[in-house]
């Protein structure tokens, strides 16, 4: 059974260190305990070590939002692995569409930040997702499959399995634009099935695939009851307590 994971991607929209403690002391409360369904909040790795001491008493897991595939060196700006893993960071998203678009980031590029992070022991969150027109030219799994190609170019079924997949529409990003529950499990589907071809069917089968694309409280519910969503990636509706506590609520109804 694949255990449905809740990403709350703060972006650069939140999380000064006070804003992060403050957040999440209004969070903890409002969630249960339970290990049906993983919890994982990515601030600014400014905030990531405040966000881990009030986190650690807690069974919310702690993510970055980005990496570089270098573990120490002359990067000026960039951050090593490393640096993530002994501040207690366990979960790194990489490939977000903002990281691809806005800094040019390469299917190669993630390619090398997602074989790092797993031979350090971070557990990734690989994005891919289409453009709007791409979807409206019919291209949007050609699209996902050669973002599969790139991306998780000469890894094994081992690797791939440890690893998380985002399918985030970019056309649904940010803009309040959701992709139906029957839309977004198509391309679940196709990811499955691609995997499939390129690994094995057990690969296939237990990778989880989170959705992301403006998660609300009000459509949760319905994304996470389709068999091949497991949980999902929020963006604006993780910045407040209430609503990231209802989506997450809406993930454990969908177990029981
Ligand atoms: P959104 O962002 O929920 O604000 O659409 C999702 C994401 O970028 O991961």
């Amino acid at each position: 059974m694949r255990i449905p994971i809740i990403g709350g991607n703060w972006k650069m929209n939140r999380g000064t260190p006070n804003e992060s403690k403050e957040m999440l002391k209004a969070l903890i409360p409002l969630i249960k305990k339970s290990d049906n369904v993983e919890v994982m909040i990515a601030p600014p790795f400014t905030s990531l070590i405040e966000t881990f001491n009030i986190v650690k008493k807690t069974n919310i897991k702690l993510g970055a939002q980005n990496m570089y595939y270098e573990e120490t060196g002359a990067f000026t700006g960039e951050i090593s692995p490393n640096f993530l893993k002994e501040i207690g960071v366990e979960y790194v998203i990489l490939g977000h569409s903002e990281r691809r678009n806005i800094f040019n980031e390469s299917d190669d590029l993630i390619n090398r930040k997602l074989k790092k992070a797993l031979q350090v022991g971070l557990k990734p969150i690989v994005c891919i997702g289409e453009h709007l027109e791409e979807r409206e030219s019919g291209r949007t799994k050609e699209v996902i499959k050669s973002q599969i190609d790139g991306t998780f170019k000469d890894l094994d079924k081992e690797e791939i399995i440890k690893t998380v997949i985002a399918y985030e529409p970019i056309w649904a990003i940010g803009t309040g634009k959701t992709a139906t529950p029957e839309q977004a499990e198509e391309i679940h589907i196709y990811i499955r099935e691609t995997l499939r071809q390129k690994f094995d069917k057990e690969a296939a089968n237990s990778i989880r695939i989170q959705y992301g694309g403006s998660i609300k409280p009000t459509n949760a519910e319905d994304l996470f009851r389709k068999a091949n969503i497991d949980g999902g990636l929020v963006g604006g509706a993780s910045l407040q307590a209430d609503s990231l506590a209802h989506i997450i609520n809406a993930a454990e109804k969908t177990i029981n």
